[in-house]
């Protein structure tokens, strides 16, 4: 059972400066929350409270204002300072201390999961014994992403990164779940030709011994961009669509960790005083009446 998890909320964001000179792409809001919010309620949704999360040098006391170690959330947070964007692989170099000997969670601070069953899919992959699981979806631009191809029993056969031609439009999102050679295979890794850690090659290691499996999202569900400013609006557009039509929260904190039994009325009464008066906290409120 994997019980942590790592979010990687560094990052140049260089496709969305201005934007991002004085602020972090993750700290921006993705319609009414900022843009963490998303990629830790997947962990959440997984089942898992032991969180570290990895910032940019300089940015840390920002991220502790929203998320503080010590919060009314349920969750146990830790942060690390990486000092450049060295690459996705070097979350488990970084966080190795975190990790110690056990199984551990991965995802991109900047990614959004959207979906029917996904939290049961998600509390599928955290039970891997050992190996690698990804999950895929389809794009519409294979050669934007890391794509894999997969024969008839939804084993990955090959994966390659941003493929000038391609038959597979299976794109490797950005959340992932692995076994504990995760540290000693990320260490290994040899900086590529633009300087950093891959992730393809931490994942063909998986691949090579057989250990890496896919997932799938589904057709009805969705992963979206926010790696630049016509996506991230595009996205926060969606997640207001679906909002205002449900009048439910998309990663909503509290809710999950209400439901997951993480916390009680008391930590919501918390949080309310915490945000002040928001539509947030109106949203808060009617979670305990
Ligand atoms: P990217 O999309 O590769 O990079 P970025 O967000 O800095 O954007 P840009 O390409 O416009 O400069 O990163 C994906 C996510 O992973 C993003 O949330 C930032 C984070 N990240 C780190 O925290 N550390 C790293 O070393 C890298 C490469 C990414």
């Amino acid at each position: 059972m994997i019980k942590k998890g790592i979010i990687l909320a560094g990052g140049m964001g260089t496709r969305m400066s201005p934007l991002t000179k004085a602020v972090n792409k993750q700290l921006l809001p993705l319609y009414d929350k900022p843009l963490i919010f998303y990629p830790l309620s997947i962990l959440m949704l997984s089942g898992i409270k032991n969180i570290l999360i990895i910032v940019n040098k300089g940015q840390l006391s920002q991220f502790r204002k929203i998320l503080p170690e010590n919060n009314n959330l349920g969750l146990k947070i830790k942060y690390v300072e990486q000092s450049s964007p060295r690459g996705l692989p070097d979350a488990f170099i970084l966080g190795e201390h975190f990790i110690k000997k056990d199984k551990i969670a991965l995802i991109l601070g900047d990614n959004f999961f959207y979906g029917q069953n996904l939290s049961s899919k998600l509390q599928e992959a955290v039970k891997l014994k050992n190996g690698a699981r990804v999950f895929l979806h389809p794009v519409k631009k294979p050669n934007l992403y890391g794509v894999a191809t997969i024969n008839s029993k939804n084993e990955i056969i090959k994966i390659v990164e941003k493929p000038k031609k391609t038959k597979s439009n299976l794109a490797v999102t950005g959340v992932y779940f692995f076994d504990n050679k995760v540290v000693e295979f990320s260490k290994k890794l040899k900086p590529s030709k633009r300087k950093e850690l891959e992730i393809i090659d931490l994942l063909n290691q998986y691949k090579k011994r057989k250990k890496l499996k896919a997932e799938f999202i589904g057709r009805g569900g969705a992963w979206l961009d926010t790696g630049n400013i016509e996506d991230f609006y595009n996205t926060s557009n969606f997640v207001s669509a679906i909002e205002n039509r449900q009048g439910l929260k998309i990663a909503c904190l509290e809710e999950i960790s209400i439901n997951n039994k993480w916390i009680g009325k008391k930590e919501i009464i918390e949080s309310i005083k915490f945000y002040g008066n928001c539509s947030y906290s109106n949203y808060l409120k009617k979670l305990i009446i």
